[in-house]
């Protein structure tokens, strides 16, 4: 494994860390797999050297995640969970958010969260969460339950960063959770120049996804595009496309190709991988820690998605 720095936190993270929401949720969305498949996941992600394990209050991984680290010494790893919006006019907002801390240190098992984050913030939302949560949030972190404070975007409503950009404007947070693929590199131009200035340290998620796990997908968008004239006619193939990246990237799937993307990108320090199959955490891993992809493959990329700032990967 890979370490990094995560901004101005100073944390050393993994340069891979474990998505435990996302479509698959550690295998346990619907009850898929189950919770003591999900639990050795977790512990499979510490053994590969992944410290960074992303959950959240809405995810139903919380208790999982704490049971997989049970035992684990507190400072292998870094928690990063998230507090879902209360409503504003929720008769006791402080209370509220107050209780969501609590009940995920509980299910954790830690006396302290790592990174907190207020979860998939859209733009209608920022000016409350940046007026009435922000101050609950500092006043937790003055208690020792928080280190450091965090934000995530709605990527699917807000793929084109709406609220990062508002938000970066000041200096308000430690850490963002971007959306960021190679369908939509958007972030590049309009979020990473902002948060290198203020050293905010950025987690990525949504590098994979299911258009670019499910090759059909993939094509279904590619058909998509060119029907609309995003594409010009004829400009690529889809079929071709996904030929070329593979060969000259000598890549043997599409996953590696996506999260090889994301994690040489100037301005990305960790990439989340969210799955619930020991055989794709590994590869994926692995995939994290292959090199940057050729220039050619970069080009080609750049002049069919490079201006998209619509499409999220799901
Ligand atoms: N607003 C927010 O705060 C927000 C929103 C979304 C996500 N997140 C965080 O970001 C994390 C990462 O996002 P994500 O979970 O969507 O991750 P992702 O890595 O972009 O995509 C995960 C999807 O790709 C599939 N997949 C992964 N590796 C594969 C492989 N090698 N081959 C084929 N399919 C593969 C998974 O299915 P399998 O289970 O079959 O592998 C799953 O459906 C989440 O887990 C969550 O922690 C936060």
């Amino acid at each position: 494994m890979e370490y990094t720095t995560l901004g101005r936190t100073g944390l050393r993270a993994s340069v891979a860390g474990l998505g435990c929401g996302g479509p698959s949720r550690l295998g346990m969305r619907n009850g898929a797999r189950g919770e003591k498949n999900a639990v050795a996941l977790v512990r499979q992600a510490l053994d590969l050297g992944i410290n960074f394990l992303d959950t959240a209050e809405s995810y139903g991984t919380e208790a999982v995640v704490g049971k997989a680290i049970a035992g684990v010494a507190r400072d292998r790893f870094i928690i990063s969970t998230k507090k879902a919006l209360p409503s504003a006019r929720h008769s006791d907002i402080e209370g509220e958010v107050k209780r969501g801390l609590d009940q995920s240190l509980k299910l954790l098992g830690t006396d302290y969260i790592d990174v907190y984050h207020l979860h998939g913030v859209e733009p209608k939302d920022y000016d409350f969460a940046r007026e009435r949560l922000m101050p609950v949030m500092r006043r937790l972190r003055e208690q020792g339950k928080i280190r450091f404070i965090g934000v995530t975007e709605g990527f699917v409503q807000d793929p084109s960063h709406q609220m990062l950009q508002q938000s970066l404007r000041e200096d308000l947070w430690d850490v963002v959770m971007v959306g960021f693929n190679l369908l939509n590199p958007s972030a590049r131009g309009s979020v990473f120049p902002m948060t290198q200035a203020k050293r905010v340290g950025v987690l990525n998620m949504f590098a994979v996804r299911r258009a670019l796990s499910q090759p059909d997908r993939l094509k279904g968008i590619l058909t998509d595009l060119t029907r609309k004239g995003v594409i010009p006619r004829n400009a690529v193939q889809a079929e071709d496309l996904i030929d070329f990246l593979l060969t000259e990237s000598d890549a043997t799937t599409l996953p590696e190709v996506a999260y090889r993307f994301c994690r040489h990108e100037h301005g990305v320090d960790l990439v989340l991988t969210g799955t619930g199959n020991p055989e794709h955490l590994r590869a994926n891993v692995e995939s994290i820690l292959k090199p940057p992809l050729p220039g050619s493959v970069l080009q080609k990329l750049e002049e069919v998605f490079g201006n998209l700032d619509y499409l999220t990967g799901n």
